[in-house]
């Protein structure tokens, strides 16, 4: 029997960790062999929720989970930590950016960047999911000087799946012939999915998609797909945004041969500034990322990316007094 992983998932009473916990618990993010310890975080006002939510687990009777440990203490959400789901934060409403959240939202990741320094393991993986997950994922590193910056990533898989099932469905393709996706930037409406080389089984997607589409159809659909589902559902994504988080963490723990979009702290790659946090195409092995180099770019392409940068650079500068550097 493998050791036990311990896994932090934090907001664990809303309602992405509604769906998030019982998939991680049955085993879908580390596979059917290894037992998970769960610590999970919640506000004080959150802790009876969540109390409701515990229950259900045990009710579920999952053999691979050895122990949950409910907590509104940040320290102990974190101790010894492996792997972190960092979801607990404000969701945004009808008519808001996600931009907008981030005096909400910025000083929990600070918050939680100090308590991973100090008590988790130093081989923590981090997601951040909490909008806006680029920045805020920035915040934490920042405030976590211990830990090797490229183990803090943020959410951009939840566009990509979006961009590949998009173009799955307008080329009658499977979707897993959809392959090399990038989504660039912010996980915003500046983001830029790119689909330059993007192949569908042997043939390169614009062989079997026109340029219109792409340009005025599926770029802004991805853009906006989050603000559709709010409008529609009136409350934003969850499921999706759930099977997105697994999906980065498997690929990012386990390893994967396909391209993954992911939002890494930039090294000036593809002349993006450095030191922001920017989703760039990742390869995972080994338990770690890289970056894809050395891919062409076109002038549409890097018009697109500089956009979602200045976008970056600007929220950096909004919340410049929570970088503790
Ligand atoms: P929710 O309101 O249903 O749940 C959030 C939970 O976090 C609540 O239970 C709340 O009590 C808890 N919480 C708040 N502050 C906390 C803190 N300091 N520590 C621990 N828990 C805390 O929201 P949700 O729908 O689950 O969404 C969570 C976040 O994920 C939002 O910011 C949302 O915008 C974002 N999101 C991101 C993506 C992405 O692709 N990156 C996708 C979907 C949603
Ligand atoms: C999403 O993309 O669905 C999430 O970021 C939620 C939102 O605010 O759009």
């Amino acid at each position: 029997m493998k050791k036990a992983a311990r896994i932090t998932i934090t907001g664990a009473a809303g309602q992405i960790s509604y769906s998030l916990i019982f998939r991680i618990a049955s085993g879908e993010f580390l596979g059917k062999d290894q037992p998970i310890i769960l610590q999970l975080l919640e506000i004080t006002p959150g802790m009876n929720a969540l109390s409701g939510v515990a229950m259900e687990l045990s009710d579920c009777a999952f053999p691979l989970v050895k122990e949950i440990i409910c907590t509104d203490n940040v320290d102990l959400a974190f101790q010894n930590s492996e792997y972190a789901f960092l979801v607990g934060a404000r969701p945004r409403g009808p008519g808001m950016e996600r931009k907008d959240l981030l005096q909400a939202n910025a000083a929990i990741f600070s918050e939680q960047g100090k308590a991973i320094n100090n008590s988790a393991s130093k081989s923590i993986k981090v997601i951040v999911v909490g909008n806006p997950a680029n920045t805020n994922a920035l915040i934490a590193l920042k405030n976590a000087p211990d830990i090797d910056p490229s183990q803090f990533t943020a959410m951009t898989r939840l566009d990509h799946n979006r961009a590949q099932s998009q173009v799955a469905d307008k080329t009658g393709s499977p979707v897993s012939s959809v392959e090399n996706i990038i989504i660039w930037g912010n996980h915003s409406a500046t983001q830029y999915p790119d689909l330059h080389h993007t192949m569908i089984g042997e043939k390169s997607a614009f062989d079997m998609i026109n340029i219109d589409w792409y340009k005025n159809e599926l770029i802004p659909c991805v853009q906006q797909r989050g603000a559709e589902i709010i409008k529609a559902r009136g409350a934003s994504s969850a499921a999706s945004a759930a099977n997105a988080a697994i999906n980065h963490m498997r690929d990012w723990a386990l390893g994967t041969d396909n391209w993954v979009s992911m939002g890494v702290l930039s090294d000036g790659s593809y002349g993006v500034a450095k030191d922001i946090i920017y989703s760039f195409p990742c390869r995972c092995s080994n338990g770690r990322w890289d970056i894809i180099k050395d891919l062409a770019l076109n002038e549409f392409s890097k018009e697109k990316m500089k956009d979602s940068e200045r976008e970056l650079l600007e929220e950096k500068e909004a919340i410049r007094e929570l970088l503790d550097d």
